[in-house]
């Protein structure tokens, strides 16, 4: 199970100590449904809520998508697409879209509305113009720009390519009973599934959002969600010492006190970059408000060791990292001798490649500890469904308690609207 290392944080026990009381108080809030944002906390224990029969019907809608094209396209932005694409990255072959149809039994997957950019969607149009695709668009709202953009792009190629087929490449996920997309969906006939009212959109990696997309990749959605149902059993403890999440609360936030306002997330398994960026989103969105917030920030290494270790060495002294490292990767590559040494590396013979990033690691964290930067470890047994989505949960539920214990909404994002209501007036929206 997930393991907390925290000797390189800069913390000491007894300030972990000394959060305890605060962190039980913002427990309460979150869990009694006492704060701000408290019509948005179903996710707590979604995961143990899930009906079987919405299971099944999300497996038989995968199975129909993968029966039934060679390019899968999600459309979704922020909450709507950040949590799929974290998990099948993490779990899928690293060229998963590169693998010869023989070594593939899922789609290729490409995602679609996360940018305005003319480019990327005239490119993606010409790419499947004579492949079989299926779309699935995610939106809460229904009405978000981007993705109601792309959809109304590949929706109408969708109809000319399959006519009065069309509405069996097409698949929906959004609100119950508001929105553009829920009239649009009921009035098609699209197979569609409901986002819950009370999980927000960064919050919604284990409704329909994220396990629709991850069914139809092969990714087994039982094993993720029972990581889940784990993580709301493990970090539910009050008593600091029993609960491991709370304890990285504790430790991020005394951090913050002392001015250590950037948290960076490190990896050194390149297949978890978008887990980064999903965790960026959740902590960015939920704590960045109000004049508050640690800024989080994210690094692959060793790749970024070579453009951001500099800064992170000996720049400016307001970094605290938080290191993903996972014990077992399953897959491996040897170092094998070689007659002419050319490039010197003989003296790894006889090791592998996660021998020397397991080297890389534990040299980096000896050197950015010198060079000040408080280090929290956390410890994965396995990139699996199973591990991650534990590894999701014990995220969701830091952040929900250290945006109370911040004293902000961690529900809402208020300042999202600042730049799409400027961009109405400028697009000449009616009513802006
Ligand atoms: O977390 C959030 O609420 C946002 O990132 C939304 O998910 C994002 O803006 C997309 O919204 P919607 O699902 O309504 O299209």
């Amino acid at each position: 199970m997930l393991k907390i290392n925290l000797e390189n944080s800069f913390v000491n026990t007894s300030e972990i100590k000394n959060m305890e009381p605060f962190i039980q108080s913002a427990h309460r809030v979150l869990h009694e449904g006492t704060g701000p944002g408290n019509d948005f906390i179903g996710w707590l224990d979604f995961a143990s809520r899930i009906p079987n029969e919405e299971i099944s019907r999300i497996k038989a809608t995968a199975k129909k998508i993968q029966g039934n094209c060679e390019y899968f396209i999600v459309i979704g932005i922020g909450g709507s697409y950040l949590g799929a694409k974290s998990v099948i990255d993490a779990l899928s072959h690293s060229f998963h879209n590169l693998l010869e149809d023989d070594q593939r039994k899922v789609p290729k997957i490409i995602y679609a509305g996360q940018n305005i950019s003319g480019k990327y969607l005239r490119e993606l149009t010409e790419l499947i113009e004579k492949k079989d695709v299926s779309l699935l668009v995610i939106s809460k709202s229904g009405t978000t720009t981007e993705p109601a953009l792309s959809f109304r792009v590949l929706k109408e190629m969708v109809e000319n390519k399959y006519g009065e087929e069309s509405k069996d490449h097409i698949f929906a996920v959004t609100d119950g009973s508001k929105g553009a997309l829920r009239q649009l969906a009921d009035k098609e006939s699209y197979e569609s599934f409901v986002i819950p009212d009370n999980v927000g959109g960064r919050y919604s990696v284990i409704t329909p959002v994220g396990l629709l997309p991850l069914a139809v990749m092969g990714i087994n959605i039982e094993d993720f969600i029972n990581g889940f149902v784990q993580g709301e059993k493990d970090y539910s403890s009050v008593n600091i010492e029993d609960n491991i999440c709370y304890q990285y609360v504790a430790a991020r936030n005394v951090l913050y006190r002392r001015n250590n306002n950037i948290e960076l997330l490190v990896n050194y398994e390149p297949s978890l970059q978008y887990v980064s960026e999903w965790w960026k989103q959740l902590f960015g969105e939920s704590e960045g408000k109000d004049g508050k917030g640690i800024f989080p920030g994210s690094v692959n290494f060793s790749t970024d060791l070579h453009s951001m270790g500099q800064f992170i060495q000996d720049g400016t002294k307001n970094l605290f990292e938080t290191v993903i490292m996972v014990s077992d990767t399953a897959k491996d590559v040897a170092i094998k001798s070689n007659e002419e040494n050319l490039d010197g590396l003989n003296y790894l013979s006889g090791k592998t490649l996660n021998y020397v990033n397991q080297k890389a690691f534990e040299g980096t964290l000896l050197a950015h500890v010198e060079g000040n930067v408080p280090n929290i470890i956390l410890q994965m047994d396995k990139l699996d469904e199973y591990h991650l989505g534990n590894l999701m949960y014990f995220f969701m539920k830091a952040c929900g308690v250290s945006g109370y214990l911040l004293g902000v909404n961690p529900f809402n994002q208020p300042g999202v609207e600042a730049y799409k209501t400027n961009m109405f007036r400028l697009l000449e929206k009616p009513g802006y």
